[in-house]
C-alpha cells in the first residue's frame, strides 16, 4: 500500500486528511493520498508565488538541465513508472510503457525548448518613424501556472503542463486527477532529485470544489491549463477572469474511410484507435464514416480482430484491454449503449460487461442525435455509418459540437485537400486515425474541444507574455 503526502515548497507535508484510492481492476485499496483543505491549497499557492521572481531569473541552461535530469531519472525508473500507471489507471502495461516513453520525449522537448525561447527581432524601419530604432520581443514567464490534469495519461499529460511551465520559468501548482495521483507524486519526487529548487513544483490532491476552484480563482495564479470535460472547462473559463487559459476538452473524434482504401492494411490501426485504453482517450475514434461500398467488409474485419482481443489484468503483458476507470463510468457507458439500442441501433459486437470491463462495442444504424454519437463517450464504443458522397462524410464529422482531431483515409489527393480545409477540427490526419499524436505537435481543438494549444513549443507561448523592447539610437 502506498501512502503519499502533499508536495509543497519542496517538502513532503502530512495533510490533515487522507482519501483512499482503489484499483479500477480489482477494486482493492492501493493507496492513501491527501485530501487537501483550503489552508493546504493556500500554502501551495503561497509557495509557488514566493519563488516567482527567483524562477524568472534562472538561466535557460539550468532549467534545461533540470528537465534533462528528469528524463534520465525516468529512464532509470522506467518499469516502476509503467507499473504505477497500469495499477492506478488500469492501463494495460504495454500501453503504459508507451506512455512512459512519451513522457521522456515530452520532457526532452521541454528541455530543448527552454534553450530556444521564441524571441523575435523587429525590423523597425519597415514603417515611417522607425528609422534609427532597434526593437525585439522577449517572452517572459506569465506567473504561477495552475495545472489540472486528467486520469487517462497520468504521467504524460502532467508532463505536457509541467514541462513547458518549467522550460519557460513558471512555478506550478499541480492538481492531478483524483483517480490517478500516484504517477504525479512520483514525478514530483524525481523533480526534487533532479535539482528543481523548492517551491517551483507543488502537487496537491483533493476535491475539485476545493482545490480546482481555488487554483482557478486565486489572484496568485496567472495561467490555468486544464485537460478534462467540456462542462468543467467551460465553468472554469467563466470564473478565471483575465487569466491565460489552455483548455483541452475532449471530443467524439471521427474518421472518414473513402472507397478504394485497402482495409486489410488499416484495420488493426483503426481498432487500436477505437479501443486502446478502453477508449478513454480524448482522440479515440468514436465515429467511423465509411464509404457504402466497403462498410460490410470493414465491420467483418473489425469484428474478426476483436474476437482475438485479450482482456484482463492491466499488469499482465498480454492484456490489450482492462477495466474502466470507475464502476460509475462503466455504468454510464453501458446505459448509453442500451439507450442507443432502444432507439434502433444494432450491436455488431460487444455491448456486455464483466466486472469493471466493457467489451469493445461496435454499433451500426446509429443516428447523430444519440448520445453514443453526439456526446463524448470516453469508453470502448464506436459507431459506424456509411456515406456515398464525400461532402456527406465531411458534414457528418462537422455536425459535432466538438472539434479536436479527425482522421481521413483516402487515395484521392483532391478529396484529402478538401477534407483538410473543410473539417472543423484542430488537427486533420490524412491517411491515419485521429488518435495520432506526437508530443511536439501542436495539439488542441476548436468548438467545444477547447482553446489554446499544447505541444511544448505551443504551450510555452500560452504560458508566457510577450514583451516588446525598443531602443532609439
Ligand atoms: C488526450 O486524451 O487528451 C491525450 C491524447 C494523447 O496524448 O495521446
Amino acid at each position: 500500500m502506498i501512502k503519499r503526502n502533499l508536495f509543497i515548497g519542496g517538502e513532503w507535508i502530512e495533510p490533515e486528511f487522507y482519501q483512499d484510492r482503489y484499483s479500477p481492476f480489482t477494486n482493492e485499496k492501493i493507496a492513501e493520498v491527501p485530501l487537501a483543505t483550503i489552508r493546504e491549497v493556500d500554502a501551495a499557492l503561497e509557495s509557488a508565488h514566493n519563488v516567482k521572481r527567483l524562477f524568472k531569473k534562472m538561466p535557460a541552461h539550468k532549467r534545461a538541465d533540470i528537465l534533462e535530469n528528469v528524463v534520465n531519472l525516468i529512464e532509470e525508473n522506467r518499469e516502476e513508472c509503467a507499473r504505477l500507471i497500469a495499477m492506478e489507471a488500469a492501463k494495460p502495461i504495454q500501453i503504459a510503457r508507451g506512455e512512459v516513453t512519451r513522457t521522456m520525449m515530452t520532457y526532452k522537448f521541454a528541455s530543448e525548448e527552454a534553450r530556444r525561447m521564441p524571441n523575435e527581432f523587429i525590423n523597425m524601419d519597415a514603417a515611417p518613424g522607425g528609422e534609427n530604432r532597434v526593437a525585439y520581443t522577449i517572452r517572459e514567464p506569465a506567473g504561477v501556472v495552475a495545472a489540472i490534469t486528467p486520469f487517462n495519461f497520468p504521467m504524460n499529460l502532467v508532463a505536457h503542463k509541467v514541462g513547458p511551465a518549467i522550460a519557460s520559468g513558471n512555478p506550478i501548482v499541480l492538481k492531478p486527477a483524483s483517480q490517478t495521483p500516484l504517477s504525479a507524486y512520483f514525478i514530483a519526487e524525481l523533480f526534487d532529485k533532479a535539482g528543481l529548487p523548492k517551491g517551483m513544483l507543488n502537487v496537491i490532491t483533493g476535491k475539485g470544489s476545493v482545490v480546482g476552484e481555488a487554483l482557478v480563482t486565486d489572484s496568485r495564479t496567472s495561467v490555468v491549463t486544464f485537460t478534462g470535460s467540456a462542462e468543467v472547462g467551460i465553468a472554469m473559463r467563466n470564473k478565471a477572469g483575465l487569466k491565460k487559459m489552455t483548455l483541452e476538452l475532449g471530443s467524439n473524434s471521427a474518421i472518414i474511410i473513402d472507397e478504394g482504401v485497402n482495409l486489410a492494411e488499416i484495420v488493426d490501426r483503426i481498432v487500436t484507435g477505437c479501443f486502446a485504453f478502453q477508449g478513454q482517450v480524448c482522440i479515440s475514434v468514436q465515429r467511423i464514416y465509411v464509404h457504402e461500398s466497403i462498410k460490410k467488409d470493414l465491420l467483418k474485419k473489425m469484428k474478426a480482430r476483436l474476437e482475438k482481443y485479450i482482456f484482463g489484468d492491466p499488469l499482465d503483458d498480454a492484456t490489450e484491454m482492462s477495466a474502466m476507470i470507475s464502476p460509475e463510468d462503466k455504468d454510464r457507458v453501458l446505459s448509453w449503449i442500451h439507450e442507443a439500442v432502444d432507439e434502433g441501433a444494432n450491436v455488431i459486437t460487444g455491448g456486455e460487461s464483466e466486472g469493471n470491463m466493457i467489451q469493445p462495442t461496435i454499433l451500426d444504424n446509429v443516428h447523430s442525435k444519440m448520445k453514443v454519437s453526439c456526446e463524448e463517450i470516453f469508453g470502448p464504443v464506436v459507431t459506424v455509418t456509411s456515406f456515398i458522397e464525400w461532402q456527406e462524410a465531411i458534414d457528418y464529422v462537422n455536425e459535432s459540437e466538438y472539434g479536436l482531431q479527425a482522421g481521413v483515409y483516402t487515395d484521392n489527393l483532391k478529396r484529402a485537400f478538401y477534407a483538410s480545409e473543410e473539417l472543423e477540427v484542430g488537427g486533420v490526419m490524412i491517411n491515419d486515425f485521429p488518435s495520432f499524436r506526437l508530443d511536439h505537435m501542436p495539439y488542441g481543438g476548436v468548438k467545444k474541444s477547447g482553446m489554446g494549444r499544447e505541444g511544448i513549443k505551443y504551450a510555452i507561448e500560452e504560458m508566457t507574455e510577450m514583451k516588446l523592447v525598443t531602443f532609439k539610437k
